[in-house]
């Protein structure tokens, strides 16, 4: 927290809203405040987002709903991740948006796409053809007017074996169940659990190392979002953050790898496969906002 700023009780509030500060977020601070004497992991300011940013963040989620339904409605067997790459760059620039992965630490591609056993990150390819019974994540991020959005969604190809429509549904659900502990003043571990025991019910596994995000503002903000974390611990949710509840679910081991050729794709070791739903959430004064999906 931005501790040397003093803000007296009738000057206007840190958030931008011109509204005096005893007013405004004056009450939120001090209830931060209980959280972090208690040794609780609270928010920046930074990651407080005014209703300005938030309203930015809505716009840029709007495209990258858009993008994800144009590939909803365009996906099929036959053709190659590729074309998901052109569609993607194609749809996102039309709207006068940029693709946030491409060139992101080098990623060579606009969007991720990852089938069957990869996990995440795969990078759209020439080579691979969709085929029938294959399951693939495809992961869209965008930026508009300097705003980021992120979701992605599973895509099932043709016949998809009932085991993996299963993880598939499993993984989606999750994502209702990690919602319904998202609320301002609860901890994102809470949600994280929640998410980890109902993967686990269903026989699953989740990935460890690879998380959600916040995000609006830059691509991936704090906080880093575990869903495999323990109850009542990782930070405090309060209103105006904005992040994402994107766990990979596996249906065997929750061991993971990437491939060292390509710098990227993430595997499972097992070869079993693995699914992945992302949303966008926005805390608000009573329980959420779902910006992106
Ligand atoms: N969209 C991914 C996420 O959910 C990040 C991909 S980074 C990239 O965080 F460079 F691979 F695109
Ligand atoms: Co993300």
């Amino acid at each position: 927290m931005d501790k040397l700023m003093k803000i007296g009780r009738n000057d206007p509030c840190w958030c931008g809203s011109s509204i005096k500060y005893k007013k405004c977020h004056a009450s939120f601070d001090s209830r931060l405040e209980i959280y972090r004497n208690k040794g609780a992991v609270v928010p920046s300011r930074k990651l407080i987002k005014t209703p300005e940013q938030i309203q930015g963040i809505r716009e840029s989620a709007k495209i990258n709903i858009a993008v994800l339904d144009y590939v909803s409605e365009h996906i099929h067997e036959g053709i190659t991740t590729e074309m998901i790459d052109q569609w993607v760059y194609e749809q996102t620039t039309r709207c006068h948006a940029i693709p946030a992965p491409l060139n992101y630490e080098g990623f060579p591609k606009s969007v991720c796409t990852s089938v069957n056993d990869q996990v995440c990150h795969g990078i759209p390819s020439p080579d691979v053809v969709l085929r029938d019974g294959d399951i693939v994540n495809v992961d869209v991020s965008t930026i508009y007017n300097g705003y980021f959005s992120d979701s992605s969604r599973m895509f099932c190809i043709g016949n998809v074996s009932p085991e993996k429509q299963r993880l598939v549904d499993v993984t989606k659900e999750s994502l209702s169940v990690g919602l319904e502990q998202v609320k301002p003043w609860g901890f994102l571990g809470d949600m994280g659990q929640a998410i980890h025991d109902f993967a686990l019910q269903n026989g699953y596994s989740v990935v460890r190392q690879i998380g959600g995000h916040g995000v609006g503002l830059e691509f991936h903000e704090d906080p880093w979002v575990s869903y495999v974390s323990k109850k009542g611990t990782e930070m405090v949710m309060a209103p105006g953050m904005v992040f994402t509840i994107e766990p990979m679910i596996n249906m065997g081991t929750d061991e993971i790898f990437t491939d060292e050729d390509d710098g990227w794709t993430v595997y499972t070791a097992d070869g079993k496969p693995s699914a992945q739903w992302e949303i966008q959430v926005l805390v608000t004064e009573d329980g959420y906002e779902i910006l992106s999906y």
